[in-house]
């Protein structure tokens, strides 16, 4: 890799022609990007104990495995919802090695039909874990399918065609469904209250990104200091995946500019060079907050003439950028529209009604 890095080139595409912009390529972004899928696995934690933050969620998850393994029963269904990149996946296979046993993962995505359904359950080993991402968006009949094998570890199976169709049950071992939604809402709720257990990932704190940050590094063998590993935490949105994100690009940078430390400085300059502000915004986050500030004095603004004015979907503005916005505390959703919050002037040095921008 050369030295001669321009502000906005990213190291990591120097051999490569640069990917065609995509919303899903923005650096902030809170879903896997392609060049990840394999780094992830080796940087999940595999026990509850190097899991860190969601104090309340492991306390419980920690009680009912004991319990269970007591019992020799398998741990009840459970399901995690959240955004996206905060520990869901990971978690499933922490609660598969914590009770001993495999672990097969399929998603809602994938499972088109019951038959395909009743194939991975009749493979499944006693205590096993069939981890489900994205649950929420299993076809209808998979669903029903679903429940009896949840109840009674039993499910029904189709056999023959025509007049000579009959069904056959199935036992199954005993196991665990653990599911994963970012969308609880879209939950039916037959298959919601088939789920003992039922937890919701919060966004992590500054702290507890520190010490994933620290882990990751280590892991990743990058030279990583207290204060850029405080720098990065500060601006990773709550959110691990972006973290560990941050800390590979923030490598690049610093093996280029800076003999591969990582220091307070570097990360500072690392992340205004990659466009991440100090809040973690990127420059659609930014367009979005400045466009309610400039264009309609800080709102309320209605959802679409917003879209229309950052020139944005919708539903794309909806579902990617706003969730951040919101729930840092930066953006209001009012029934009259999106209204910057205090703390969103504050960020841009502006206060409301500001003659130099309004006059
Ligand atoms: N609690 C945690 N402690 C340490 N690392 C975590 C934690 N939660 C998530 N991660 C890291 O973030 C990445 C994304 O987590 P993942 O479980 O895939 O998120 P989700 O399934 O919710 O989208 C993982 O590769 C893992 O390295
Ligand atoms: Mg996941």
């Amino acid at each position: 890799m050369g030295t001669a890095l321009t502000p906005g080139e990213r190291p990591h595409a120097v051999s490569s022609p640069e990917p065609t912009p995509f919303m899903e390529d923005r650096i902030v972004t809170d879903h896997l990007l392609e060049e990840e899928q394999h780094t992830e696995g080796t940087l999940r934690p595999q026990t509850l104990d190097a899991y860190t933050g969601q104090e309340r969620m492991k306390e419980s998850l920690r009680v009912c495995i004991e319990a269970a393994q007591r019992r020799h029963e398998p741990l009840d269904h459970a399901i995690f919802y959240g955004p996206p990149g905060l520990g869901k996946t990971t978690i499933a296979h922490v609660i598969a090695r914590e009770m001993g046993g495999g672990i097969r993962s399929t998603s809602g995505l994938v499972l088109n039909h019951a038959g395909d359904l009743a194939a991975i359950l009749a493979n499944l080993q006693a205590h096993d874990v069939l981890f489900i991402d994205e649950i929420h968006r299993l076809p209808a009949a998979v669903e029903e399918a679903l429940y009896p094998a949840m109840e009674d570890f039993q499910i029904d199976l189709v056999i023959g065609q025509g007049p000579a169709t009959r069904t056959m049950k199935l036992d199954l071992p005993p196991f665990t469904l653990v599911g994963a939604t970012t969308k609880a809402g879209a939950l039916t709720s037959p298959l919601r209250e088939r789920f003992g257990l039922v937890y919701r990932l919060d966004f992590y704190t500054p702290e507890e990104l520190e010490t994933i940050v620290t882990r990751s590094a280590g892991l990743l063998h990058v030279a990583l200091e207290p204060g850029g590993a405080a720098e990065i935490s500060r601006r990773a949105r709550g959110t691990p995946r972006i973290a560990n994100r941050l800390i590979r690009r923030v490598r690049d940078f610093a093996d280029v500019k800076a003999q591969g430390v990582i220091t307070q400085t570097v990360a500072q300059e690392a992340l205004h060079w990659l466009g991440v502000d100090d809040a973690g915004f990127d420059d659609m986050d930014r367009k979005i907050l400045l466009t309610i500030l400039e264009k309609f004095n800080g709102g309320p603004v209605g959802v679409e003439a917003l879209a229309t004015a950052v020139r944005e979907e919708k539903a794309t503005l909806e579902d990617v950028y706003e969730p951040f916005l919101l729930q840092a505390g930066y953006l209001d959703r009012t029934a009259r529209g999106r209204q910057l919050t205090a703390k969103a002037f504050q960020h841009f040095g502006r206060s409301k009604g500001d003659p130099d921008l309004f006059g």
